[in-house]
């Protein structure tokens, strides 16, 4: 600066010369002015902080600008002012004594207006922060961890628009979070670590885009986290030891380090998890997630530390599951694991594996039986769920891994068909597709949609369904936007009906059963355990539950029973419905024999059986393979919420080998199929039972004429592509099926021999004639999915 001013001078300016020279001075000493104020501010902040030993070679003399900085004392200028102090004190350092101000020591401090780093470390001090520090109004770094501060953050920090890094990590501060939290424009460290702060989070820190780390640990806080998706520079969100929940966070997929240990998490952990590709440290420990734990987090590309210790989390490992080569630390002890422990968590010496208290195969480790992580993932997953508005009746969704079914009287998914039409007009709207969305952009790298795609084949059993599993609220609530009108499809007695779409993208029906008596989770335990086994390709089939329970007595006040959905309308649709092309007579029998299967499956596929199941043929429903599945079954859970069964809530179903009952029920669901199959051949419904017989009568007196007599009685639409024989063995097993003694009423296992018997030779009569070409009647078209949700 000097030198560039002689300059001029050595060109011979004198006066302007002089005048610079004067100018200089003046600036000398007005900066040495400014160096002596700020001496001594920082000799009186050595002072109120009562002299401590790192700052005794502080004096009035020292060049503070230029001293060398040392571990607990460091002092940075820019052109002469002080823009960082650093000062930290040793740990463990005591309280200043009992003249010591806080007030003083900001009054003192904001003497250094330049200042933008201040860090503040176990020095003892105490006492509310004051609102004074607003006149640090460069600051963007203010570092008070280890103090001994309380009361709340005072609102005249939010005026300090610059700030960056706020960080008071172990004081005694209090209260909520202030709402301008989010107003500072550049936050991008939050640290509050070992406070008392409680309340929520506030809706607005939805906002705070610039943020990086949000670090709230061992403090008070509790409710839901608020939808973070749009902090897309979030990196550190450690939530650890407070009493959020019960939802998992919405977070943006770009975190490295995610702590929700210790907290009242209730939910299932998403599935958007496995696309974290930069995740190193995630702890879920201490929690009550429940549902499947995704082994596919054991193989995150970044994973270094993966707790998910002390949970409810089920599903099954293999020992062919892979981890990240990086992976130290695992810990998957207490949940309900089952299957074999992964050889990777073993094989190298450099990694802690903990995995006891599970119900893994394996024998160096405590294991529980399988039946107990069986029996507790059933029985486990209180999900307390604060409803947005106030109710009092605040729920808990209540997570148990069972099921219940469809119904008897109730009309179930049976809605969803007869309202279909209308609901088809509504359901399409912008929501759904709004969730769809979202899901997918979730998988967009590469690595992600493999990783996906064979985490999705895996799951898919035979069925081609999903295992049988434990819904969220939180996950159904997604799936139907918040159970919006566009979701519902229909109301019975006991309950609406909604449509969902999950986050995979796959839709479900959901059914809500409201509960009218006050019974604890462990009265559905049987019914669950039934429920989830009614899973068969010619039945509509569960895929899991949910439970949802009243925070004060854990009373369960809602069920809701998930469904696979099945998009293309009820049989009747497709035989005498105005709308649509109609089955062709092969198409016919193969759909009687699905529902004959679909009966044979619930009276001798699971324990106890499925008995008078009340069919229709509203409640065959067609998939987008024209595959029929039987929807509406006769569970026992229906008939006691219903309060139709008198007796004790928890007494078993009845015992099914008591064979009189058996026989006759079996056949009660013989006899409605022969209504269906009467129906399927003629080509419309019959009115009452008074009319099936009378129709019955009929086709029995014309068994015993011609063929072309039986053919004129078949429906039109049918009439010339059927085989003479076949047409005659559907409408003999279909006049037994309609006997009134239910004794003399063919076994199920009859029925689906006569309807194989039929379909053989229907197929050799079509390939001998060819008819199937020259037929006018084209065979109906498997519809799309897209096509049914248009
Ligand atoms: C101030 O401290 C420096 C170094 O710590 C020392 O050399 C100097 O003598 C001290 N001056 C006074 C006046 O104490
Ligand atoms: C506070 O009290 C101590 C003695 O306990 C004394 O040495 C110190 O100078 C006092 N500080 C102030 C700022 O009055
Ligand atoms: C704040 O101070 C603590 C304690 O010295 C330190 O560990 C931490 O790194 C500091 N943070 C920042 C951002 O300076
Ligand atoms: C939150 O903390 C403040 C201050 O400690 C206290 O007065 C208040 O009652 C607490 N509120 C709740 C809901 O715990
Ligand atoms: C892992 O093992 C399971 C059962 O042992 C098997 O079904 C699965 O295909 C295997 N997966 C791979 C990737 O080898």
């Amino acid at each position: 600066m000097l030198l560039l001013y002689m300059l001029p001078m050595a060109k011979g300016f004198k006066h302007q010369a002089f005048l610079v020279l004067a100018i200089i001075l003046l600036l000398i000493n007005q900066s040495e002015q400014l160096e002596s104020s700020q001496t001594r501010t920082l000799l009186r902040v050595r002072s109120l902080l009562n002299y401590p030993d790192f700052l005794s070679g502080w004096n009035s003399t020292i060049d503070f600008c230029n001293t060398e900085p040392t571990s607990q004392v460091t002092v940075v200028c820019y052109e002469g002012s002080i823009t960082q102090l650093h000062i930290i004190g040793s740990k463990g350092t005591p309280l200043l004594p009992k003249n010591f101000s806080m007030d003083s020591f900001v009054k003192a401090l904001v003497k250094l207006p330049e200042l933008k780093v201040l860090t503040l470390v176990s020095l003892g001090l105490w006492g509310p922060l004051p609102g004074k520090i607003l006149h640090l109004s460069s600051l963007e770094i203010l570092n008070m961890t280890s103090n001994s501060l309380y009361g709340t953050i005072p609102d005249e920090l939010s005026s300090i628009t610059s700030l960056q890094t706020l960080i008071l990590d172990d004081n005694m501060f209090s209260g909520r979070l202030p709402e301008w939290l989010s107003l500072l424009p550049v936050l991008t460290v939050l640290s509050l670590r070992k406070n008392l702060f409680n309340g929520s989070l506030p809706e607005s820190f939805t906002s705070l885009e610039n943020l990086r780390v949000l670090a709230l640990s061992h403090n008070h806080f509790y409710g839901e986290v608020p939808d973070l998706i749009r902090l897309t520079n979030l990196q550190e969100l450690d939530l650890e030891d407070n009493a959020f929940g019960p939802r998992f966070p919405q977070l943006g997929n770009k975190l490295v380090r995610l702590v929700l240990g210790k907290n009242r998490f209730r939910s299932g952990i998403p599935s958007e998890l496995s696309s974290y590709y930069q995740l190193e440290w995630l702890d879920l420990s201490f929690n009550r997630f429940v549902g499947p734990f995704p082994p596919s987090l054991l193989s995150l590309p970044s994973i270094t530390y993966l707790n998910i210790a002390d949970n409810k989390l089920t599903g099954m490992l293999f020992e062919n599951t892979s981890c990240n080569v990086e992976l130290e630390f695992a810990d998957l002890s207490s949940n309900l694991l089952t299957g074999h422990l992964p050889t990777c968590l073993l094989d190298s010496k450099d990694r802690v594996s903990l995995y006891a208290r599970n119900c893994l195969a394996t024998e160096n480790e405590n294991q529980h039986p399988f039946s107990f992580c069986h029996n507790e993932a059933l029985a486990v997953g209180i999900l307390p769920h604060h409803k947005k508005s106030k109710t009092p009746k605040v729920a808990l969704a209540m997570a148990i891994s069972g099921g219940i079914v469809g119904g008897m009287v109730l009309l179930g998914l049976i809605f969803m068909f007869v309202r279909r039409s209308n609901a088809d007009k509504t359901i399409n709207k912008p929501t759904t597709r709004v969730i769809a969305e979202k899901a997918t952009t979730v998988y967009s790298s590469k690595f992600l949609s493999d990783a996906r795609y064979t985490s999705q084949t895996t799951k898919l059993g035979a069925l081609g369904l999903p295992a049988y599993r434990t819904f969220s609220l939180e996950e159904l609530e997604v799936a139907t936007n918040n159970f919006h009108t566009t979701a519902f499809m229909g109301e019975g007695s006991l309950g609406q009906m909604y449509r969902g779409r999950l986050r995979d993208g796959s839709f479900v029906a959901i059914r809500c059963l409201k509960m009218k008596k006050s019974r604890s989770t462990q009265n559905f335990m049987h019914h669950v355990e039934l429920i989830s086994k009614l899973r068969h390709r010619h039945l509509v089939s569960a895929l899991g539950h949910c439970f949802e329970c009243y925070l004060d007595d854990s009373s369960v006040s809602r069920i809701f029973l998930i469904f696979e959905y099945v998009p293309n309308g009820t049989l009747r649709s497709w035989i005498s419905g105005r709308d649509r092309c109609s089955l062709t007579w092969a198409q016919r029998i193969s759909s009687a024999i699905g529902i004959a299967k679909g009966i044979q499956f619930l009276h001798t596929g699971i324990v106890p059986g499925v008995y008078s199941n009340h069919l229709k043929i509203t409640d065959i429903l067609m998939d987008q393979n024209l595959v029929a599945k039987i929807s509406s079954y006769n569970l026992p859970l229906l008939a006691e919420i219903a309060g139709k069964v008198g007796h004790g809530t928890s007494a078993p179903p009845k015992d099914p080998s008591t064979s009189a009952r058996v026989t006759y029920d079996d056949k009660v669901d013989v006899y409605d199929f022969g209504v269906i199959l009467l129906e399927m051949i003629l080509g419309r419904p019959s009115k009452s039972r008074n009319q099936v017989q009378v129709l019955k009568n009929q086709l029995e007196a014309i068994m015993a004429t011609d063929d072309a007599t039986r053919r004129r009685v078949a429906d039109s639409t049918v009439r010339t592509s059927c085989s003479d024989q076949s047409l005659k063995t559907m409408m003999e097993i279909c006049v037994r099926c309609l006997v009134k003694d239910p004794a003399e009423r063919p076994s199920i296992e009859d029925v689906l021999w006569n309807l194989q018997f039929a379909a053989q030779v229907q197929d050799a009569w079509r390939v001998d004639s060819h008819s199937s070409e020259g037929s006018p009647i084209s065979p109906c078209e498997p519809q799309h999915l897209h096509v049914a949700f248009r």
